[in-house]
């Protein structure tokens, strides 16, 4: 028996229907996400997993079930209570980056802790960030003028401004070349490995799925395999 202490974040029959008439997109799924685990989510295009991801971070409502982080049940709590919880514990990178077009580099990765108030006491951490990513010279940049490879690590960026405890990262290497890729993914690594951060990304990539210590595969909206890789090549 796994103690609860450990668990950061566990979702209970958790289903979404789309349309009408509905179509389950996500069905019954159950996962509990220990504290600082590395964890690859794949399946076929299709499969659920944007979906999944949005309801484990609380972007969208299931049809059914519960998502508890911390042992609170957030789709229970009020909706400005659920917004900023969400904000001060998770960190989310989209499968298409979404940063906001009419915002530079700097302004974008300072978003969450805007919401927060926070913008002023996060603002060396930015820069620190910029640095570490190789993104200093975008600074005051907009993103129509960044490669897909800094846009992307600016979303990364973004997503580890307010030192979330979990990152939820859907697809982050998707649009990126191989080298561009490889550093999205040492990030993540280094982020788990030195600030115990547990990181579930999505991935198409099976050399990149292998750096995790757990495996989750979908097959149509149900969790097909769920395995902890002894040979992981988390470095
Ligand atoms: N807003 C929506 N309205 C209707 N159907 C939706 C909506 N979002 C997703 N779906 C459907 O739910 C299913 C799962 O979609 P989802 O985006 O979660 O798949 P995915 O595994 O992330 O795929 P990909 O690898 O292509 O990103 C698909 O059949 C999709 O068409
Ligand atoms: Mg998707």
């Amino acid at each position: 028996m796994q103690s609860k202490e450990n668990i950061i974040l566990s979702c209970r029959s958790l289903t979404k229907s789309f349309g009408e008439p509905p179509t389950l997109a996500v069905k019954d799924v159950d996962i509990d996400l220990k504290k600082g685990e590395f964890v690859s989510l794949t399946g076929r295009s299709g499969s659920g997993k944007s979906t999944l991801l949005y309801m484990l971070s609380g972007l969208d409502q299931p049809s059914s079930g519960h998502v508890y982080l911390e042992n609170k049940d957030i789709f229970a709590m009020e909706s400005k209570e659920t917004h900023i919880f969400r904000n001060r514990n998770i960190g989310f990178v989209f499968q298409f980056h979404y940063l906001l077009p009419e915002l530079t580099t700097l302004e974008n990765v300072l978003m969450p802790a805007r919401k927060m108030n926070e913008e002023g006491t996060r603002k060396d951490f930015a820069r620190t960030l910029l640095r570490d990513f190789g993104l200093e010279h975008c600074k005051d940049k907009y993103p129509s003028q960044m490669s897909g490879g800094e846009q992307q690590r600016a979303a990364i960026a973004r997503s580890l401004i307010m030192n979330p405890s979990l990152i939820f990262a859907d697809e982050p290497t998707g649009n990126l070349d191989t080298s561009n890729g490889d550093k999205a993914m040492a990030i993540f690594q280094k982020t788990n490995r030195e600030n115990g951060t547990t990181i579930l990304f999505v991935t198409h990539d099976p050399d990149y799925a292998s750096l995790a210590e757990r495996k989750i595969n979908m097959v149509d909206g149900m969790i097909e395999s769920d395995q902890i890789q002894s040979h992981s090549k988390k470095k």
